[in-house]
C-alpha cells in the first residue's frame, strides 16, 4: 500500500484491520492486560514475543509423557526427546531461508555466537581483527572482545568498530565497503547484528558477505532482530554463519533457546576447529561412549548437549503458527503495518521526535525507533502508564515494534494517540 493512501482515522484504521487476511492469528496469543482487565497496547515483541495459546498444551504433553513414560520418553513420548531437535528444524530453516543441514536449534545467542567464532574465527598475526557495527548489541561486543583477548590480541587493536558518519545514525553500505577495502587484508571476522537492535537498520548480507570474502574474511550475523521478523534468505546471503535468539519474534518464552546457522559449504569441512559434545556426534554411534568425535554433517555437529525439551515444546508449539501464517504472508502484513505507524508518527504536528530507523522498507523489519528529543525516560514512563508497553533505550529512544501476528492496525493508531498527549502536543 502507497503511503498516500493511509488516513489518519480510527476507522480507516479498523478497515485495514478488518481487511487484514492474518487477523485471526491474533486471537492465538494471551494479550497482557491492564489492571482495568483492558489489554496492554504491547509492542514489545522485539524484546521478548507474546505467549501463543498453543505453548501450555505443548508443554503440559512433555510433562504428561514424561509422567507417564520416565525415561522411556526419549523413544515413546509422542513426540520421542531423543531427535526432538529435528522436528523444529524445517519450519525453523523455512523461518530463515535456510536448508535443513544448516539449521539447528541448540544452546542460547551468546553460547552459539562463542561456538560460531572457535569455528570462524581463526585469527593469525597478521589478519586477526573483527569488524563490528559502533551500536553492536552489548552481549556481542562482549563476546569477540573476549575471543579477542582469549586468542593474545588487544581489542583496541584488534576490534574496528564502525560508527555512522558525525550527525548520521545509519551505516552506510559505501563505508562498510571502504573499510572492508582498506583494512580487509587484516580482518578475519566480520559480525553486524542485524537487523540493529538499536536502530532497526537491515543490512544487505549478501552484499557484507561478497565484501569480507573477496577480502579472505569470514563473515557472520547476529539475527536476533531478524528472525520471524523479515526474510533473512540466510542460505543466498552466503554468510558462513548466523545466530539468534527465538524469545522475540519466535514467541518461545523468556531466555529459551537459540537457533544456529552454518553454510552448507561447511557442512563436511572437517578442518574447522570446533568445541564439541555428544549431541554433536554421529546419531548412529552416539551411544557407544567409546569411539572418537564423529560430527554429524552440518551445523547439528555442533550440538554440545541433549537440549531442553519444555523449551523446545514451546518453539514447536510457536514455529507451527509461523507455518500456519507464512513468511511472506507476514511480511507483506509487516511492511503495512510498520508503514501505517510510520505515517501517523509523521502526521504527528511536532518535532520533537524522528524516527531514526531507515524509511526505506527493504532496509528494515517491523520495529521502529523513535528518538524524542530533549526527552527523559518520564516521557516513556507516561506512556506505560496510558497502558503501552514499549522499550526505552538510553540516551533518548523508544522502540516500537508492531508485530504482524498480534498486533492490529487500530494498536497503532492507538498508541500514537497516547504518545501525542503524552508529548503535550
Ligand atoms: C542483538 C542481540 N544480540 C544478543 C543478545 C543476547 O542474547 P542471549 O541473552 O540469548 O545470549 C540479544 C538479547 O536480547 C540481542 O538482542
Amino acid at each position: 500500500m502507497q503511503k498516500s493512501t493511509y488516513q489518519n482515522s480510527l476507522t480507516f484504521a479498523r478497515k485495514l484491520d478488518r481487511e487484514d487476511p492474518l487477523r485471526r492469528f491474533r486471537n492465538d496469543f494471551h494479550l497482557p492486560k491492564q489492571a482495568s482487565g483492558k489489554p496492554y497496547l504491547y509492542f514489545c515483541g522485539n524484546s521478548l514475543g507474546l505467549q501463543p495459546k498453543s505453548t501450555k498444551t505443548a508443554i503440559q504433553q512433555e510433562l504428561s509423557d514424561w509422567k507417564k513414560h520416565g525415561v522411556e520418553g526419549h523413544f515413546e513420548s509422542d513426540t520421542p526427546w531423543m531427535p526432538y531437535h529435528e522436528f523444529l528444524t524445517e519450519n525453523m530453516a523455512t523461518v530463515v531461508g535456510a536448508k535443513p543441514i544448516e539449521t539447528v536449534v541448540m544452546n542460547t545467542l551468546s553460547v552459539n555466537l562463542h561456538l560460531m567464532m572457535v569455528s570462524f574465527y581463526r585469527p593469525t598475526k597478521k589478519r586477526f581483527k573483527i569488524l563490528i557495527e559502533h551500536d553492536a548489541f552489548p552481549s556481542d561486543r562482549y563476546a569477540v572482545a573476549s575471543q579477542l583477548k582469549f586468542h593474545g590480541f588487544d581489542p583496541d587493536k584488534g576490534l574496528i568498530d564502525l560508527k555512522a558518519r558525525d550527525g548520521e545514525v545509519l551505516l552506510r553500505m559505501e563505508d562498510i565497503e571502504q573499510v572492508v577495502e582498506e583494512q580487509g587484508d587484516e580482518i578475519a571476522l566480520i559480525l553486524f547484528g542485524n537487523p540493529n537492535y538499536y536502530t532497526g537498520q537491515f543490512l544487505d548480507m549478501k552484499t557484507i558477505t561478497k565484501l569480507g570474502h573477496k577480502k579472505g574474511a569470514m563473515v557472520g550475523f547476529d539475527c536476533a532482530h531478524g528472525a520471524g521478523n523479515l526474510p533473512l534468505n540466510l542460505h543466498d546471503s552466503g554468510a558462513d554463519f548466523a545466530v539468534w535468539c527465538t524469545y522475540k519474534y519466535l514467541n518461545s518464552g523468556p531466555g529459551s533457546l537459540g537457533g544456529c546457522f552454518v553454510h552448507e559449504r561447511h557442512a563436511n569441512t572437517a578442518t574447522l576447529p570446533r568445541f564439541t559434545g555428544w549431541w554433536g556426534h554421529n546419531k548412529e554411534t552416539r551411544f557407544g561412549m567409546r569411539d572418537g568425535f564423529d560430527p554429524i554433517p552440518g551445523v547439528e555437529g555442533w550440538q554440545l548437549s541433549n537440549p531442553p525439551i519444555l523449551s523446545m515444546a514451546a518453539i514447536h508449539a510457536s514455529l507451527q503458527i509461523f507455518a500456519d501464517a507464512g513468511m511472506d504472508a507476514l511480511r507483506k502484513k509487516s511492511l503495512q503495518l510498520t508503514g501505517f505507524l510510520e505515517y501517523l508518527i509523521n502526521e504527528m504536528p511536532t518535532d520533537r521526535m524522528r524516527i531514526i530507523t531507515p524509511t526505506d522498507p527493504t532496509q528494515r523489519g517491523c520495529q521502529l525507533s523513535i528518538q524524542m528529543l530533549n526527552a527523559n525516560k518520564v516521557l516513556y514512563d507516561k506512556l506505560t502508564k496510558k497502558g503501552v508497553i514499549a522499550d526505552w533505550r538510553e540516551p533518548d529512544v523508544i522502540r516500537i515494534a508492531p508485530v504482524p501476528l498480534y498486533n492490529s492496525f487500530e494498536d497503532c493508531w492507538r498508541f500514537v494517540k497516547c504518545l501525542e498527549e503524552v508529548s503535550d502536543l
